[in-house]
């Protein structure tokens, strides 16, 4: 691997332009769909918008997950995006999960992601393939250095220390959202998932494995109400 083959992911891209714990309101989720094809969204389960209500189903493919109440949250978020871009019913969606795990919208050709660090939730619905992932802000002491490759780690470790933490957050995050658009997430090796300083990013495949589409992912750091560190990455992938 070159210099320049893995760098860490342009900072503060504004991809969230309806603003973290903002739900955007119909006209404005309309305008982002034309406009970009694409609408991400964060939601705070302990100051929920009005979304529509949980269906049967939902509610019955809930059990064992760690977080149920984020959970059915998101599902009730994507099926009322899906409904401002479609204008058919919230409650005419049903959301399918493939054999890898990758959260489809069935029937609608429109692709969908998401990601819960609780209390918070973050949603994406998409013309095209796209991921989303929401992470905790990791401290610099805890990044796992072994899962780096060489060229990850020397950019890394030529950082100032301060500044170390909030890189790696925003690296790995953004693997994790181009991982979610390739609808494989981590069966993929992170390392096999490279992204540069621009956010660009592609697959490297093993011997005897196929190619996969290109990526672009751009993150962003968010402050909760708390003053917690967010950091939300999204991915799409190259048409
Ligand atoms: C997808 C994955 C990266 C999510 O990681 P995470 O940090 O735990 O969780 P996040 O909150 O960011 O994302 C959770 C969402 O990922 C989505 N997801 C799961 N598998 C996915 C896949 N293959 N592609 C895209 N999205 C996927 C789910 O919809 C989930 O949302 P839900 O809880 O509302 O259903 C991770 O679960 C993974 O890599 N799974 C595949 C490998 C695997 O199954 N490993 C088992 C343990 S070894």
């Amino acid at each position: 691997m070159t210099a320049s083959e893995s760098l860490l992911p342009a900072t503060d891209e504004p991809v969230f332009a309806a603003g973290l714990l903002a739900w955007p309101d119909a006209p404005a989720i309309r305008e982002r769909w034309r406009a970009d094809g694409y609408v991400a969204a964060i939601l705070d389960k302990q100051r929920p918008p009005e979304l529509p209500p949980v269906l049967q189903e939902e509610a019955g493919s809930v059990l064992n997950h760690a977080d149920p109440e984020g959970y059915l949250l998101r599902r009730r978020a994507i099926r009322a995006l899906a409904g401002t871009v479609t204008g058919r019913a919230p409650s005419a969606f049903r959301i399918i999960p493939s054999a890898a795990g990758a959260p489809g919208l069935a029937g609608t050709g429109l692709w969908i992601s998401f990601s819960g660090r609780p209390p918070y939730s973050a949603v994406l619905i998409a013309r095209a393939p796209a991921g989303i992932d929401l992470e905790d802000l990791i401290p610099a002491d805890d990044i796992p250095w072994n899962i780096l490759c060489e060229n990850e780690r020397s950019h890394l470790q030529a950082l100032p220390p301060p500044a170390r933490g909030e890189a790696f957050t925003r690296l790995w995050s953004a693997k994790e959202a181009y991982a979610k658009a390739l609808g494989q997430g981590f069966r993929l090796p992170p390392e096999s998932l490279l992204v540069d300083r621009n956010g660009d990013a592609r697959f490297v495949p093993a011997a005897g494995q196929s190619p996969l589409p290109d990526g672009r992912t751009r993150t962003a750091k968010g402050q909760t109400a708390t003053g917690k560190a967010l950091i939300i990455a999204m991915a799409l992938l190259s048409s």
